[in-house]
């Protein structure tokens, strides 16, 4: 039977019990508005824990414009159906004053994984979800915790946080879910109108052009980037912010790719900002690069910003 709880003592006190009787805890840290794409993150926490804890919580401190804040999507009541479906046992739902009761002093940063990508466009985005999901971490005490790969930086910074902090739990990544014509599922999808979902696809589309360049021997990280860019220029209600192919681990741009590499992108279509990204092997298809000008790859060249924000 679900419950759902708004404060941190009374979370405590319900999960201490399971704790002491050996019981796994899997964390579904969420902002809310869940989509397929939560539901699978339940799921496997579900299979693989004894007591599975939804957080919900908007946390202001990852927003760097007030304005995506006040607009982000806030539909509990159906958030909640979604969790009783899944069989979710406690929903953890805090205010932010609860969260932040005084101005947060002490910060989590991951500094040289938040620089690139969409940390570059987004100041402090990283210090405030690395913060928020070190409170969760704290508060809940899982056994396990489960992320979107969608969110491919997030869940790097997340993974070096736990790794360089010694956190005593699993980070889980869980794989992207698509809609049929690619678009990766993100609760900023609902802001989208008709015409804007229509055109939402090129993203993934972009994205698979450039792994088949890569998959047919294409080793340069610019001319993919060229290549992909008049996609973009289509329609002029689209706005390309980064596509970037980076080292999966550091985030560090790659120019030469003889290893796998993460193309990430981020595009906004009106005022709304779509992120997504696939890993690609130049290996993949069994071919070895055609030709390799140097041994070193994640190097020097900046991710291309095809146009400026
Ligand atoms: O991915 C999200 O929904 C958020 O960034 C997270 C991890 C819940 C932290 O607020």
């Amino acid at each position: 039977m679900l419950e759902v709880v708004a404060s941190i003592a009374n979370l405590r006190e319900r999960l201490l019990p399971m704790r002491r009787a050996g019981k796994s805890i899997g964390l579904v840290p969420t902002m809310g508005a869940l989509h397929a794409g939560h539901r699978r993150l339940i799921e496997r926490a579900r299979q693989q824990n004894s007591a599975v804890v939804v957080s919900i919580f908007v946390n202001p401190l990852q927003f760097d414009r007030n304005e995506d804040l006040a607009r982000y999507p806030r539909p509990l009541d159906d958030d909640l159906t979604c969790c009783r479906e899944l069989h979710v046992d406690f929903v953890f739902t805090p205010s932010a004053a609860e969260m932040y009761p005084h101005e947060q002093l002490a910060i989590v940063d991951v500094p040289q994984l938040s620089e690139h990508l969409c940390g570059a466009h987004r100041p402090g985005h990283f210090r405030g979800v690395a913060t928020v999901v070190m409170k969760l971490f704290q508060i809940v005490q899982p056994e396990r915790a489960y992320f979107g790969e969608k969110d491919a930086q997030q869940l790097a910074i997340i993974q070096r946080m736990v790794e360089d902090l010694n956190l005593p739990l699993t980070i889980v990544p869980v794989a992207t879910v698509r809609e049929p014509d690619g678009l990766a599922l993100s609760s900023r999808n609902r802001h989208l109108n008709e015409e804007q979902r229509q055109l939402a696809a090129i993203l993934p589309t972009a994205l698979q052009a450039a792994r088949a360049r890569i998959q047919s021997g294409e080793r340069s990280a610019h001319v993919i980037q060229t290549a992909v860019a008049p996609l973009f220029d289509r329609h002029p209600g689209l706005r390309l912010e980064y596509f970037s192919l980076v080292d999966p681990q550091t985030l560090a741009p790659v120019s030469y790719i003889d290893r796998p590499v993460l193309i990430a992108a981020a595009l906004w279509i009106g005022s709304t900002r779509l992120i997504d990204n696939l890993t690609v092997s130049p290996i993949e298809n069994g071919q070895p690069p055609l030709s390799s000008p140097r041994t070193s790859t994640a190097t020097e060249a900046p991710p291309a910003k095809l146009r400026s924000p």
